[in-house]
C-alpha cells in the first residue's frame, strides 16, 4: 500500500510517499521562507499562489523519484487543517481530484495529528499510550494520546506559541525567520547565564503555557544595552557576545519552561513515555534535557527525525496511512464531499479514532 502525502498548510509545500511498512519511500519540500522574508511575515495569497505553482510538479517529481506511476497509488492524504485557507485549498483540491480521478480512496487530515504521529515513522516507533509534548510555530500542547485519534488536551499555552517565541525573540535581536534554527546556533557560541530571563507558569502547578512575557523581557534587556529593537540597523550594531547571550538566554528559558512543564505531565499522567514534535522538537538543547530527565525518571523519549520535525507530506501520508488502514477510507461521492473542505481552525482534541466508512477499500 503507498500512500501519497500532501502539506499545504501555510508557508511548505510538502509532498512524500509513504508505504504500508512506514518507509518514505520518496519526499519533495519546498520552503517558502526566502519568498515571504522581505516582508516579515507570511503573505497567505503569495503562499497559495506558490503552493499552486509547485504542488503538482513535486507529485511527479516524487512518483518518479519511488520509481512508480500516478496509478501505482493506493491512496491520497492531505492536510485539512488547521491554517491558512487558501494555502489549505490548494492540497484540498488537488489531493481529492488525484483521487477521485485514480479511482483510490482519499482522506483530509489535521495538520497537528501529523506532526503527533511523525515520530511513528521512526524504526523505533513508540507504542500507545503516550504523552506528547507539541511545540510547533503555531502550537504548544500537552497531549494524552491513548490511541490513533484519541487525543486528550492536558495543557496549551494562553498566549504566544514556543516557535513563535523563538521566532519573535530572534527578530527583536536582528536574526531572520525562522527564528529557532538562527537562536540555537547562536547559543552555542553564547552564555545562558548572563541574561536570565523569566520562565512563566514553571512551577504553576497546572501544565499551561505562557511565553509572551519573553519578549517584552527581550525588549527591556535590549534597550539597557543601547539598541532599539525596532531598528533594524540598531539590532544589527548588537555586539556579537550580546547576541549570543542573549540568544541562549532566550533558548534555556523556553527548553527549561517545556521540560519541567511536559515531566510534570509525566508525573501527573504516569505515562512511560514522551513523544515529542513540531518545528522546536528538532532544538538540541530540549532534546537534551528531555533526554536527561527522561533517562532520570525511566520513561522512553521520542523525537521525530529533525527533518520531520517542521512541516513535511511524509507526517500527512503517515496519518493517511494509518487511518485508511484502520477502514477510514473514503472513495466516490464520500471522497467527493472532502473536496476544497478546508478547516482553518480546528482543535486536535476533537478528533475521534478512525470510522470505517461504507465505501472502504
Ligand atoms: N532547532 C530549532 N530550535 C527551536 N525552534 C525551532 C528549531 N527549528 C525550527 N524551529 C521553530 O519551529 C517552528 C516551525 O515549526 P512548524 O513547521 O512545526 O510550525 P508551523 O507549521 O508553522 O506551526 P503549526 O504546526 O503549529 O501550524 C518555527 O517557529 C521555528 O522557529
Ligand atoms: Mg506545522
Amino acid at each position: 500500500m503507498r500512500i501519497l502525502g500532501i502539506e499545504t498548510s501555510c508557508d511548505d509545500t510538502g509532498v512524500a510517499i509513504v508505504d504500508h511498512r512506514r518507509r518514505v519511500l520518496a519526499e519533495s519540500l519546498h520552503s517558502q521562507t526566502a519568498m515571504h522574508s522581505r516582508y516579515g511575515g507570511v503573505v497567505p495569497e503569495l503562499a497559495s499562489r506558490d503552493h499552486i505553482a509547485r504542488l503538482a510538479p513535486m507529485v511527479d517529481q516524487c512518483c518518479a523519484a519511488a520509481g512508480m506511476e500516478l496509478r501505482d497509488l493506493d491512496g491520497v492524504a492531505w492536510t485539512q487543517g488547521p491554517g491558512l485557507a487558501g494555502a489549505l485549498l490548494v492540497g484540498a483540491s488537488l489531493g481529492p481530484a488525484l483521487a477521485l480521478g485514480l479511482g483510490i480512496p482519499g482522506l483530509g487530515i489535521h495538520h497537528l495529528e501529523g506532526h503527533l504521529l511523525s515520530p511513528l515513522l521512526d524504526e523505533k516507533p513508540p507504542a500507545f499510550p503516550f504523552l506528547a509534548l507539541l511545540c510547533s510555530g503555531g502550537h504548544t500542547q500537552l497531549m494524552e494520546v491513548t490511541g490513533l485519534g484519541a487525543y486528550t488536551l492536558l495543557g496549551d499555552t494562553l498566549d504566544d506559541a514556543a516557535g513563535e517565541a523563538f521566532d519573535k525573540s530572534a527578530k527583536m535581536i536582528g536574526l531572520g525567520y525562522p527564528g529557532g534554527p538562527a537562536i540555537s546556533y547562536l547559543a552555542g557560541h553564547g552564555d545562558a547565564t548572563r541574561f536570565v530571563l523569566p520562565r512563566p507558569l514553571l512551577h504553576s502547578g497546572d501544565l499551561d503555557f505562557s511565553f509572551s512575557g519573553l519578549k517584552t523581557a527581550v525588549l527591556t534587556l535590549l534597550r539597557k544595552l543601547g539598541v532599539d529593537p525596532h531598528n533594524p540597523v540598531s539590532t544589527e550594531a548588537l555586539a556579537p557576545r550580546d547576541r549570543n547571550d542573549l540568544a541562549a538566554g532566550v533558548q534555556a528559558a523556553i527548553c527549561e519552561v517545556l521540560c519541567v512543564k511536559a515531566m510534570a505531565a509525566i508525573r501527573m499522567t504516569g505515562h512511560r513515555r514522551l513523544v515529542i514534535a513540531g518545528g522546536v522538537s528538532a532544538n538540541i538543547l530540549l532534546r537534551g534535557m528531555l533526554g536527561a530527565a527522561c533517562a532520570n525518571a525511566g520513561v522512553e523519549l521520542h523525537c521525530p527525525h529533525p527533518r520531520l520535525c517542521t512541516d513535511n507530506g511524509a507526517m500527512i501520508a503517515l496519518a493517511g496511512l494509518l487511518r485508511m488502514l484502520e477502514g477510514e477510507a473514503p472513495r466516490g461521492r464520500e471522497l467527493a464531499a472532502q473536496a476544497c473542505r478546508v478547516r482553518p481552525r480546528w482543535a486536535l482534541e476533537s478528533l475521534s479514532p478512525p470510522a470505517p466508512v461504507a465505501s472502504a477499500v
